[in-house]
């Protein structure tokens, strides 16, 4: 985790608003989720999370969640080996799925979410000549992936094609959860599932890749105890046929913590007897799951300043954003005792989503600098400041 005075000097060497990313946090991360899972279990990346990190973060997971032709080409530019990448995603097109198993003759996992897709990856894998490894993906009652009875024809059609290797299913319902029943529960419908590709597909070791969305704390009082919810998932795999072997697909809860996204306060002054402090970010860059105008408070402090403590006869302030919308708030009613204009204001755990997520494109802002903080201490810039004003306006040749 960066320190106030590392950020204040990141904030100094590159501007503001800017992301950075500690990547050093990411291999404690990974050791920690490790130590909690039983040791056969497998760990996959959801890029869609937080690309930026990848270089760092690649080399400690087995594979790459990709869902998307820019995600993939994001990756290969990376070089990241064929066979790390699991294809998902409800729209796949033929030279993606194409792209995605040709690679160096190692072809990835391609996850099959309708009886269209599976048509697709059979024809690819035909044209191409190769066997290509998938997955089913299992729908927990969304447009995602293929409902119960679905999946089982699907199965027995992959089962007797040459061109197929069924490895076993996927499964995703959903992201902060925090109930280890529900958890586990999952975990075992799963294991249901197969023993039944065992028994109706000879399927001897069927792969379950399972996205348990494990959450991330954001919002004051929303701390869990996560030791208790790792065990609890340990156990549920546990319980788990020895023919199943677990793939866990995560995003938030690898690279949340590494992020801090840093703004400046551009003004700040008193309206209808509220404090405002404008910020030259906003919520365009800043995506915390579960915060809608500021209901709740994020982990935000002032640097060099005194966050938290109220100051005698200080009023709080309300932080806004750039965007020309109400709903630009960050945060309410804070107790940010000495903010002036001029002040950085620290968000922490940034790292996942908010680079990608946010609607960046409105109001024509500039995309923030992205910086990546490795070992020993030192910065490169991932990303300079974008421009997006060309984004949002007619080209010259289209006038
Ligand atoms: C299929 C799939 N797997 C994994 C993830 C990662 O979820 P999380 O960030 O909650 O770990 C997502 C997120 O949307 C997803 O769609």
């Amino acid at each position: 985790m960066l320190s106030d005075d590392e950020l204040l000097r990141l904030a100094d060497d590159h501007g503001t608003p800017l992301y950075a990313f500690d990547t050093r946090d990411l291999a404690p991360r990974v050791a920690r989720l490790r130590a909690a899972l039983p040791r056969d279990v497998a760990l996959c990346y959801a890029v869609k999370a937080n690309a930026f990190v990848l270089p760092a973060l690649e080399p400690l997971v087995e594979r790459l969640e990709v869902c998307s032709p820019g995600e993939l080409r994001i990756c290969r530019a990376l070089g990241v080996p064929g066979e790390k990448v699991v294809l998902s995603g409800v729209n796949k097109d033929e030279p993606t799925v194409d792209d995605a198993v040709r690679a160096a003759g190692v072809p990835s996992v391609v996850t099959v979410e309708s009886a269209s897709q599976l048509a697709l990856v059979r024809r690819v894998a035909r044209a191409r000549g190769l066997r290509v490894p998938v997955l089913l993906r299992l729908s927990s009652g969304n447009q995602f992936g293929l409902d119960r009875a679905d999946l089982e024809r699907a199965a027995r059609e992959a089962t007797g094609d040459p061109f197929l290797e069924l490895r076993g299913v996927q499964f995703f319902s959903g992201t902060q959860k925090v109930s280890v029943r529900r958890i586990s529960r999952e975990v075992a419908r799963l294991g249901e599932l197969a023993c039944e590709l065992r028994d109706g597909c000879g399927l001897e070791t069927a792969e379950v890749e399972y996205g348990p969305g494990l959450p991330v704390a954001y919002f004051e009082g929303d701390e869990t105890d996560e030791g208790a919810l790792l065990e609890g998932l340990a156990e549920a795999i546990d319980d788990l046929p020895r023919t199943a072997r677990v793939t866990l697909e995560l995003g938030r809860s690898l690279v949340a913590a590494c992020g801090t996204y840093l703004t400046r306060v551009v003004d700040a002054k008193e309206v209808a007897g509220q404090r405002y402090a404008i910020v030259d970010g906003g919520v365009h860059q800043l995506v915390y799951y579960g915060q809608s105008m500021a209901m709740r408070r994020p982990p935000v402090r002032l640097l060099g300043g005194r966050s938290g403590a109220s100051g005698a006869g200080e009023a709080p302030w309300n932080v806004c954003g750039s965007l020309c919308t109400t709903n630009d708030i960050l945060a309410k009613q804070l107790p940010l005792a000495g903010l002036a204009e001029g002040s950085l204001l620290a968000f922490s755990r940034s790292g996942a989503y908010c680079a990608a997520e946010g609607m960046a494109l409105f109001l024509s802002r500039d995309l923030p600098c992205v910086v990546l903080v490795g070992a020993d201490g030192a910065s490169e810039i991932a990303r300079e400041g974008v421009r997006t004003d060309r984004f949002n306006a007619p080209s010259v040749s289209a006038r």
